[in-house]
């Protein structure tokens, strides 16, 4: 490795309000390498990378960029000398096409576009760098990998020299994921520079060549990726606090029947079938799995029975009642919560605060309002509640959550799901982007909730967590569903086997 740096942040100091977010930050990037930025939830990791990219602007410290001083003080300044990022929302224009997302991302000369040109361009950047997107398609038609990959391309077009990517990883299957790592390799020895934001240390230690850990707007370690080991990162995270290890899996007992899914037949947004005729039966007090790839069905199967998505045909009954044709807001008071997979979309309000996001499911009842009037006492107790509970950082419940860190974002969410005991939990991937120690008590609490008699539906791509929390699996791939077991009667093997869609 070179040994001058590309860049060089120092001392970088960044405050909002009372939270010191980034405390005398000092990070150096060099030419060809993949750095890794790890810590807890709210420690700044996207703090930092938004004031490298321009967005916010640091209260103290100073950057070098290839040896020069100065402030980078704009996004398109940012873009103007090489400095790109791939955010975790990203931004598309889903009725264009990839080649048209791209060409308007560019600063141009020409006002023109040339398609043919453009569309040669991606195609020679998707050779050279393995990154297989197709310059035709429509944005909508896309997955969030494809997205993903368009908005790198997006990065190569207009050359940078620095890509940021925040937490790349947490909306990809693992197949995407180790592609998506093949395609940083490529442009690392190309000689650009990578910061990748992860909470995965595995993926940290297989990828990167360095990493730097923060923890309360702080440098706690860094290391050369060689020299890391899970151990060590963990303390940096954390701090000398242990994590909290699962090792209560008592089998609770599997209580009645709590919903009886017949032949259920759903679309997806594109009209197609998504779901083809599947049954199954959730009981109370057990974890149900949901095991396959992405775009297996999942995301329809849980809209469908948090009742956002239209069932075509089949049935649902809860507890013996027919539920099929049940409103959201009559499920939610039937006790049935979701955690939805995008939860700036589907689960919280970004543009309202904290309390308001709290109550937002119960804000018609008794105990937050009277004669159509919040109850604002109770709201504020409840929503300090959630956050001693689920350790929430915050600047504030009067600020509206978009400014929250990611992580806390998903704690919020989680802590207002599982408020007020419901019968039915639907989390899907409930731990997407949550630090270590947040992912161990969220896994706990959702044991908890199992143990308390409720029926946890987990969707999760992680096979890990689901042989570790789950009582039992389905397996879903390509709409059908595969097969159920009993989680202690099973292997990942054939698990992996029905998730490519083997039958058993
Ligand atoms: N625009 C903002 N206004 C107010 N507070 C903010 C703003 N952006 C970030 N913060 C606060 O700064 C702290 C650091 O947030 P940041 O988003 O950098 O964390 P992070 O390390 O990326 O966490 P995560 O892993 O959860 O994404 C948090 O306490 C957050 O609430
Ligand atoms: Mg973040």
């Amino acid at each position: 490795m070179e040994k001058t740096a590309l860049l060089e942040m120092k001392g970088i100091t960044k405050k909002f309000g009372t939270v010191l977010a980034n405390d005398h930050i000092d990070l150096q990037l060099y030419p060809g390498e993949i750095h890794a930025l790890l810590g807890e939830n709210g420690s700044g990791k996207s703090t930092l990378m938004n004031i490298l990219l321009g967005i916010y602007k640091p209260n103290s410290g100073e950057m070098l960029y290839k040896g020069e001083k100065g402030q980078i003080k704009t996004p398109k300044h940012a873009a103007a000398l090489g400095i790109g990022m791939v955010h975790q929302h990203f931004a598309l224009i889903p009725t264009l096409t990839v080649a048209e997302n791209i060409f308007l991302s560019l600063d141009h000369c020409s006002f023109i576009l040339d398609q043919q040109k453009m569309e040669n361009k991606i195609r020679e950047y998707s050779e050279q760098f393995s990154l297989e997107v197709d310059p035709g398609a429509k944005v909508w038609q896309l997955s969030v990998g494809e997205q993903q990959r368009v908005e790198i391309m997006k990065l190569l077009c207009r050359n940078c020299e620095i890509l940021v990517l925040d937490e790349p990883t947490a909306v990809l299957t693992p197949q995407e994921a180790g592609e998506m790592f093949k395609t940083l390799r490529k442009m690392a020895e190309h000689g650009k520079s990578i910061i990748f934001i992860s909470h995965k240390m595995n993926e940290v230690m297989e990828h990167a060549d360095r990493i730097t850990v923060l923890k309360n707007g702080r440098v706690t370690d860094r290391m050369l990726a060689s020299d890391a080991d899970i151990d060590r990162m963990a303390k940096a995270v954390v701090g000398e606090r242990d994590i909290e290890k699962i090792t209560i899996r008592s089998k609770g007992k599997t209580g009645e029947l709590l919903i009886d899914a017949k032949d259920l037949r759903v679309l997806n947004d594109k009209g197609l079938v998504a779901l083809h005729d599947i049954s199954f039966q959730l009981k109370a007090g057990e974890i149900f799995a949901i095991a396959g790839v992405a775009g297996s069905g999942q995301r329809e199967l849980a809209e469908a029975l948090a009742g956002l998505r239209k069932i075509t045909s089949g049935r649902i009954l809860m507890k013996g009642n027919e539920i099929t044709k049940t409103n959201i807001r009559g499920r939610v008071s039937k006790g049935i919560s979701f955690i939805p997979e995008d939860r700036l979309k589907m689960g919280l309000i970004p543009g309202m605060n904290m309390k308001e996001n709290t109550v937002l499911k119960e804000f018609r009842g008794k105990a937050y309002s009277r004669g159509g009037i919040l109850l604002s006492k109770a709201i504020r107790a409840l929503t300090e509640k959630h956050v001693s509970d689920h350790d929430i950082k915050h600047g504030g419940l009067d600020l509206p959550v978009s400014l929250m860190s990611g992580g806390n974002q998903q704690k919020l969410l989680i802590a207002r799901e599982i408020n007020g005991n419901p019968e039915l939990i639907i989390a899907a991937y409930p731990v997407r982007g949550l630090d270590i120690g947040a992912t161990a008590a969220i896994h706990r609490t959702l044991l908890e909730q199992r143990n308390r008699g409720a029926c946890v539906l987990l969707i999760s791509e992680e096979l890990d967590e689901i042989f570790e929390l789950s009582d039992r699996v389905a397996v879903l791939c390509g709409g059908k569903l595969m097969g159920i077991r009993n989680t202690s009667e099973t292997d990942y093997e054939e698990i992996g086997r029905l998730m490519s869609g083997e039958s058993a």
